[in-house]
């Protein structure tokens, strides 16, 4: 697969399928990072690796219409002739357009069990504090098709940790992001050898 990465942050997930790539397990390449952050350290990484990127900014977001801002996207990826896109903490929407264009081809990872600990407001730390304050004894990574509604689609594979009375947010998200740096390649593998089939609403992976 040729696939494009939307990130705005740290990019620790963007990197962990760059690594995936090098040692040779993962066959696809990462051609291109989209970012709304130039000064983000994920567009760091994808300099330093040689990977093409594309900044739509913030100031962009605020001034266009969705749908020219679509047209953007849409034409971005297909310069890159980029066939997958996966998220790694990119924090903004996406256009609509774009979800349709690659339905099924489109995937996110969420630090906590969805459809608990989605949506609005909960990015990052916000959702750790929020799985602690709870008192939940698991939490974990889903990772998920990407629709048009926010945290909503559908679930390709989840995978749980413990909550432990010693854990705060911080100890958490440690082990939620080892999870992630695991899982993610894991999952974009199944893709990339057609494990994962769509049926009617469930996604099943072999
Ligand atoms: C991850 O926790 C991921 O679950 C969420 O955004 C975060 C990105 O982290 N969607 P990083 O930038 O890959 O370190």
């Amino acid at each position: 697969m040729k696939i494009c990465v939307f990130a705005s942050g740290t990019g620790t997930n963007f990197k962990a399928i760059i690594d995936s790539i090098k040692k040779g397990y993962l066959r696809s390449k990462i051609n291109l990072l989209i970012s709304n952050n130039p000064n983000c350290n994920a567009v760091k990484i994808a300099a330093s690796h040689g990977i093409n990127f594309e900044i739509i900014s913030n100031q962009l977001y605020k001034t266009i219409p969705q749908k020219e801002l679509a047209r953007i996207f849409l034409k971005i990826l297909k310069k890159h002739k980029s066939d997958f896109i996966v998220l790694a903490g990119f924090m903004k929407f996406i256009p609509v357009e774009v979800v349709n264009k690659f339905r099924n081809k489109i995937i996110n990872i969420h630090p906590a069990l969805l459809p608990l600990f989605g949506g609005k407001g909960m990015f990052g730390i916000n959702v750790h504090r929020a799985v602690i304050k709870s008192g939940v004894k698991v939490s974990g990574i889903t990772i998920h098709f990407v629709n048009e509604i926010y945290d909503e689609g559908r679930i390709i594979f989840q995978k749980c940790c413990n909550v432990t009375s010693n854990d705060d947010e911080f100890t958490l998200q440690k082990k939620i992001q080892k999870l992630e740096h695991k899982y993610y390649p894991d999952i974009i593998k199944k893709f990339e050898d057609r494990k994962i089939k769509v049926r009617e609403d469930k996604v099943w992976v072999s």
